[in-house]
């Protein structure tokens, strides 16, 4: 079959799916990747476990298998914004538009650790100077789980931060792009 062909057969679908199912059913998470996913946290028995934006489905909140556990859902009247208390984990799959405005909260209020499903766009906001700051805060990556979820667009990242110091992730804050001409003719990079 033709590339275009599959394509666009491929484009159908989605538009298909798009048109006959409710855009919030949609955005949930499939139940099975939930319970995959917290199979990869460690929580203790006594951690307080926060689902930062648990949908009414509240899929995550409920596979949660630990007692003492809290949600937020801005449309159930809970704003994680407000969200005062501290927590031992934040974890979910937080909407796209605010992840990393989540993600500075949960650093803020988590003790031990934060799990967030994303899509390839959620890797791609931890830019150099975000490591930083999530390393200023105690936290490092420990581990991504790579998924598949076809019913949304292929793959998606399960990113685990914790406290537990690696060195796996490196960054540099400088900018590579930024080289001026020294007087002997050769390209230097200038500081930021
Ligand atoms: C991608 S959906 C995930 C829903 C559900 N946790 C799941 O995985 O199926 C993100 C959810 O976050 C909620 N949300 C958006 N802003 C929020 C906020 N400020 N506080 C709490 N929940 C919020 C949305 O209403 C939505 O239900």
């Amino acid at each position: 079959m033709a590339k275009q062909n599959k394509k666009g057969i491929k484009s159908k679908m989605i538009l298909e799916r798009a048109n006959t199912k409710p855009d919030v059913e949609f955005h949930y998470t499939p139940e099975e990747l939930v319970k995959y996913c917290l199979s990869l946290l460690n929580f203790e028995k006594e951690d307080v476990v926060l689902d930062v934006g648990a949908g009414k489905n509240m899929v995550w909140y409920n596979n949660i298998k630990i007692a003492k556990k809290d949600f937020c859902e801005i449309e159930l009247g809970k704003d994680f914004f407000e969200y005062k208390e501290d927590v031992d984990w934040c974890i979910g799959n937080p909407p796209f538009k605010f992840l990393w405005k989540m993600m500075e909260k949960s650093f803020e209020i988590s003790n031990k650790g934060v799990a967030f499903l994303m899509a390839i766009d959620g890797i791609n906001r931890f830019t150099p100077k975000r490591l930083e700051y999530i390393k200023s805060k105690g936290f490092y990556i420990n581990k991504i789980a790579i998924v598949n979820c076809k019913k949304w667009f292929g793959r998606y990242f399960f990113v685990i931060f914790t406290k537990k110091p690696n060195n796996f992730f490196e960054w540099s804050l400088l900018n590579y792009g930024d080289t001026k001409l020294n007087s002997e003719g050769k390209f230097f990079l200038s500081q930021p």
